[in-house]
């Protein structure tokens, strides 16, 4: 395909979200967020009592996923089944679902479709962890996003904290560490960054620095 993509890959915490979103506003791009689908196939799987186990069934779920992402200016409506869920996704443990169904290598099957589906003119932002690797080889600018755990651990308790959930640092650093290691260990599609990756580490940049790093990155492609 000649419609240019940017991955953005790395672990949980980088800022990759954040990132993703702003630059793909900057360029008027379209955004995937890949780290959602797993989450939604997830949900699906609670709520319908699904064992996270069931690769087939998962698979299944995954495949016949009915969402729909409602772009409405800055935020973006999450709708599973008709309901909004784009609090419900976030939640630390459909995260941790989330993690567990993504390393079924039938339910990444399942989503690599859909996930190429993403790919419109004029372009396209895609967050995640196997962007570059696997779902978007050809990607126009590959860059694997990272912090060190300890501040990663701290944003997101910076994060909780200002929306007035009572955390701790160092259960988070704890649940960052374990997220890692089972991303980084599964057999499958495991988080590495892709051999023509640019990798920046943004434990001490701020955001807007880290977006104007990747507009000029991405300029010296075009
Ligand atoms: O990025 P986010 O935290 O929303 O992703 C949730 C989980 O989905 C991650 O912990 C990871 O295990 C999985 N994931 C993945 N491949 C992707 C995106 C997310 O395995 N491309």
């Amino acid at each position: 395909s000649s419609i240019p993509v940017l991955t953005i890959d790395g672990p949980g915490g980088a800022g990759k979200g954040t990132i993703s979103r702003l630059i793909a506003e900057r360029l008027g791009w379209h955004l995937l967020d890949s780290g959602c689908l797993y989450r939604l196939t997830a949900l699906a799987a609670l709520r319908k009592n699904v064992a996270l186990d069931d690769e087939a069934m998962l698979a299944q779920l995954a495949t016949g996923l009915d969402v729909e992402f409602r772009v409405a200016g800055a935020v973006t409506a999450v709708l599973l089944e008709g309901d909004e869920v784009g609090q419900e996704i976030r939640t630390e443990k459909v995260g941790d679902c989330a993690s567990r169904v993504a390393a079924l290598p039938a339910v990444r099957t399942a989503l690599l479709q859909r996930q190429r589906d993403f790919r419109l003119s004029p372009g396209l932002v895609a967050d995640g962890r196997d962007m570059g690797t696997v779902v978007f080889t050809d990607a126009t600018l590959k860059i694997f996003l990272t912090a060190s755990a300890e501040e990663r651990a701290r944003r997101r308790y910076l994060q909780l904290r200002e929306a007035g959930v009572d955390a701790s640092l160092s259960s988070l650093l704890r649940e960052i560490q374990a997220r890692d290691a089972r991303d980084t260990q599964r057999s499958v599609a495991p988080l590495v960054a892709a051999d023509d990756a640019i990798e920046l580490d943004t434990t001490s940049l701020s955001i807007p620095e880290v977006v104007d790093q990747l507009e000029e990155l991405l300029a010296q492609k075009g």
